[in-house]
């Protein structure tokens, strides 16, 4: 195993989209940021120092961080923010994890330009489950605003509205043909007829679910959230942010030049941002126009579905399999059920110009009506280590407080959730369950939930309120992929198991910023086992203080 010593420096620079210039928050000033390169087995050691005028911190999102809590990075929850002027180590060893991982900035808005990919190979002479290509090429989707994404966040968290949609999305920093002052930079992946590449793709985007296929080719996917996969092959893949998928592409139609291309799957009912990020796929040695004219053929463009078809975006997501039998949890200690979704805080004055929610409201969002609000005063980790009081309280409901149809018309006395800093604890390897049941409160709306700390299996999913009396009886329980993102579907719910054996306290919220903000989230606190091997790590002496 090697150890990998790396510094990422955190520093504003210009960077040129969509016909202008905007000072970006970069690591190393790269627009995207580096990529790591380890193997199962690695360890990192990775200095963030911080030469711009926001506080950061740097979340390595899917990497289990077995014991060590104090390298996972969400500000307020593992670790008071890094800032300005300072630095912090990031120390982690990769512990029986391979594939396609990312990291991100996890404070405010920042993610919007600091994110990388991180890619974890097996270790030396261990075998890929599937006949693994020579090349692998990491496809980043993101979004850019055409002004500082801080601003945008800003307003929205002064004025209580929707967050402004991003102005492009992109494939590896780029937005692509299809916007303005943009076609030169386009992104160009040269591949030879008859290759087989893999595609590593990452959802980075900040607030959206995306639809992403190439003219002409399928895809076959084999891994999601750094889990091998049954292989299965597709036209379209639905990833939504926080989520990776592998998959394989064979160039095997005429030599030319087709289009990679994602955008929006969203179910809300306004296609309120309809365009479509590109990339290039180059056979070599395609061949060009003759004669007038000459230059290279306009490349074939793939036929993506429709914003709002949830139908396809269904039927791809339930046919992930994890790639052999999984070791599902069968007897379950903590049966959880989890409400998530969007709601509204009703103003007392509802002209004044933070409430320019629906109705002079404040947007707000909530699990079990639970609206999370970050403590400011140390991280939650570190108050729980300390045994600190008065910066969380550990009555978290493990169930809504009022039951009601989720589908339906709801009343709105159940619109608005009430704030706070709450915890749940689970005991040392105690088997959870949580269903996660989309509200509809506003809108329905897929949020793709992230639990920091653990991979868990999804074992079942479905359209309309949960039936905690017929439901299960469908879970699958033999090969659920394995993820540490998932959609709950819009008006439906989805169900997922693991073991909580990794001590600590972990985030879980929805990875679409905008509903992060508004307080879709909530923490587990993991409790020790017995003994030091069960139990987590002291913390590293240059932890971030408040
Ligand atoms: Cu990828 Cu809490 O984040």
């Amino acid at each position: 195993a090697e150890l990998h010593v790396r510094e990422f420096v955190i520093q504003p620079k210009p960077v040129k989209r969509l016909c202008r210039t905007h000072e970006s928050i970069t690591v190393n000033g790269q627009f995207p940021g580096p990529t790591l390169e380890v193997r199962n087995g690695d360890s990192l050691a990775i200095t963030v120092i911080n030469k711009a005028r926001y506080n950061i911190s740097i979340h390595w999102h899917g990497i289990r961080q077995l014991r060590n809590p104090w390298a996972d990075g969400p500000e307020y929850i593992t670790q008071c923010p890094i800032r300005p002027g300072q630095s912090y180590t990031y120390r982690f060893t990769i512990e029986d994890q391979e594939g396609t991982l990312w990291w991100h900035a996890h404070s405010r808005w920042l993610r919007a330009t600091v994110y990388g990919a991180l890619i974890i190979y097996p270790r030396l002479g261990s075998p890929y489950p599937f006949h693994m290509p020579k090349r692998d090429i990491p496809i980043l989707l993101g979004e850019w605003w055409d002004r500082n994404p801080m601003d945008v966040l800003r307003q929205a968290q002064f004025t209580g509205a929707a967050a402004n949609v991003s102005d492009a999305y992109t494939i590896n920093g780029q937005p692509g043909d299809l916007y303005r002052c943009s076609r030169s930079e386009t992104v160009r992946f040269p591949i030879f007829p008859g290759e087989t590449v893999q595609l590593r793709v990452i959802n980075a985007g900040l607030n959206q679910e995306l639809f992403f296929s190439v003219a002409n080719h399928q895809l076959t996917v084999v891994e999601t959230d750094s889990a091998y996969t049954k292989p299965f092959t597709t036209s379209v893949i639905m990833i939504g942010p926080g989520q990776t998928t592998n998959v394989l592409l064979t160039a095997n139609q005429r030599p030319g030049r087709y289009y990679m291309a994602a955008h929006a799957y969203n179910s809300a009912n306004a296609p309120f941002d309809n365009t479509t990020t590109t990339a290039i796929l180059e056979y070599v040695n395609a061949p060009t126009r003759r004669g007038r004219g000459r230059g290279q053929i306009a490349p074939v463009f793939p036929v993506l579905p429709g914003f709002n078809d949830t139908a396809t975006a269904t039927a791809f997501t339930n046919r992930l399999r994890y790639w052999k039998r999984a070791p599902v949890p069968l007897q379950i200690d903590e049966n959880l059920f989890f409400t998530v979704g969007l709601g509204l805080i009703n103003c007392s004055n509802p002209n004044s110009p933070r409430c320019q929610g629906p109705n002079g409201t404040r947007f707000a969002a909530s699990i079990n009506n639970q609206s999370f609000v970050l403590p400011r005063r140390n991280s939650i980790m570190q108050a729980y280590y300390q045994g600190m009081p008065g910066i969380f309280t550990t009555d978290f409901p493990p169930v809504p407080p009022v039951q009601f149809d989720y589908t339906g018309n709801v009343s709105r006395g159940l619109w608005q959730p009430v704030k706070g800093t709450k915890a749940y604890k689970l005991k040392y390897k105690a088997n959870v369950q949580i269903v996660l049941q989309d509200t509809s409160i506003v809108t329905p709306e897929n949020h793709p939930m992230h639990l920091h700390g653990y991979q868990f299996y999804v074992v079942g999913s479905g359209f309309g309120n949960f039936n905690p009396r017929t439901d299960p009886a469908r879970f699958n329980l033999f090969d659920p992929p394995e993820r540490n993102t998932i959609g709950t579907p819009p008006g439906g719910w989805v169900a997922v198991r693991f073991v909580a054996d990794n001590p600590g306290a972990w985030f879980m919220h929805c990875h679409i910023d905008s509903h992060l903000g508004w307080g879709l989230a909530m923490v587990f606190l993991v409790e020790n086992g017995r003994g030091q091997l069960q139990s987590v790590q002291a913390p590293p002496l240059d932890l971030p203080r408040c």
